[in-house]
């Protein structure tokens, strides 16, 4: 007989979403799972606790709830196993610390997001690990950069507020070949329309606090290894003690659920935003992979399935000194889109970006780049309220 399992592996993404994870059977026939808050957990001898021979021992190494997210992520991902974070920051230094050792050598993609960066600056470099950043076009020639102590490569596809490409399956080729570990932030595709573990990458990262929650309410992180790193992941992680809270893990399981179709609307809406500012001579360019005119737009083609909700938008900018009052200029006549950062949630947003600490792809020269989050509104109120921070921006 046909098991659940084996129909939901070849079902569609909404489908899948609808029942990944817990089984209701295991809960009386509930369709959601209970939050379990624990630390402790009893066991019924001397025995089975010096042993820990029951499922569950303690809070910190999961619960029914946790386990329920943990389990839709890996469906999703197609990975060995998933840790639960506290934050998604904290799903890209929970990885490094467990692969990276004093007098190790990691590359960094040049586009990361920012506060990436500033752990690999501060933290990371005070631990004895050197760190270089690499252009995101980089491709196979990352092979000319690998040192012998090379222990790990990060990508962020596309990178963060500019958006570049990466050819994640020729770098990860070319970094397996000098034997590190491959680790991926996959919070601006998702797993609905990303699949890094199918393209080589080892370590897979999310912000679940963008598309997963979607509701911007909760903060979250997952990280999902294929089986060769699966268990130097949950090591390291056990070691710091980190772990996510049932009533979290319950709540991205919950957003999980509408993701495919909160993210059919995002792509749609930003999409056509981002064609009709891309024909308007207020907008010097707009930085989206689903545009053909994009760089990456091939890359994004090739590799992707979809395109989530947020971009930005280089404004005409004239005279450099001008750039940051045209920003602030546009942000400060929206009355829609809310000044605000992280993304992902329902509402629209934006956000005047700083690119100050990129080292390799630099700011544009032509204007101000302002991202974008396009929320789950309608259209023609969006538009109107794009309008009214592009007519301000024209009057500085
Ligand atoms: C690409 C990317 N990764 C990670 C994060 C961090 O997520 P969190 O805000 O949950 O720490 C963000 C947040 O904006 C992000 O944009």
């Amino acid at each position: 007989m046909t098991d659940k399992k084996d129909v939901l592996a070849g079902a569609g993404p909404n489908t899948r979403l609808a029942h990944v994870g817990n089984d209701p059977a295991e809960f009386h026939g509930f369709v959601n799972p209970p939050v379990v808050h624990a630390s402790t957990v009893l066991f019924p001898n001397a025995a089975t606790m010096e042993k820990r021979a029951q499922k569950y021992s303690y809070g910190t190494r999961g619960t029914p709830t946790t386990d329920a997210l943990c389990a839709a992520i890996d469906e999703l991902e197609g990975s060995a196993g998933t840790i639960l974070v506290p934050s998604g920051l904290a799903a890209v230094s929970v990885p490094f610390l467990a692969f990276l050792s004093a007098g190790d050598h990691a590359l960094v993609v040049d586009s990361v997001y920012s506060p990436t960066r500033h752990f690999c600056d501060t933290m990371l470099t005070r631990l004895g690990v050197t760190v270089e950043y690499y252009d995101p076009s980089v491709g196979a020639g990352i092979a000319s950069l690998m040192k012998p102590n090379t222990k790990l490569v990060h990508l962020e596809a596309p990178g963060s507020n500019t958006f570049e490409m990466q050819d994640v399956r020729a770098i990860a080729d070319a970094v397996h070949k000098g034997g590190a570990v491959v680790t991926l932030d996959n919070t601006w595709a998702t797993p609905l329309y990303f699949r890094p573990l199918d393209f080589g990458v080892d370590i897979s990262i999310h912000a679940a606090t963008k598309y997963p929650s979607g509701h911007s309410d909760i903060l979250m992180g997952t990280v999902s290894a294929n089986a060769a790193h699966w268990r130097q992941l949950w090591d390291g992680n056990f070691a710091l003690g980190i772990c996510g809270s049932p009533d979290d893990s319950y709540q991205i399981l919950r957003g999980l659920r509408t993701m495919g179709v909160r993210l059919e609307r995002h792509q749609e809406s930003a999409m056509r935003l981002a064609e009709w500012l891309e024909g308007r001579d207020d907008v010097a360019s707009v930085l989206h992979p689903g545009l053909p005119s994009f760089p990456g737009h091939a890359l994004w083609k090739r590799d992707f399935k979809g395109a989530s909700g947020i971009f930005s938008i280089v404004l005409d900018g004239g005279d450099p000194g001008r750039f940051k009052a045209k920003a602030h200029a546009f942000l400060d006549a929206l009355k829609i889109f809310g000044l605000g950062y992280s993304w992902g949630g329902f509402e629209s947003l934006a956000v005047h970006v700083n690119l100050s600490d990129r080292r390799i792809c630099k700011a544009p020269e032509n204007g101000p780049v302002v991202r974008l989050q396009i929320g789950l509104e309608d259209m023609a109120d969006l538009r109107a309220d794009i309008e009214r921070g592009l007519a301000a921006a024209r009057a500085v």
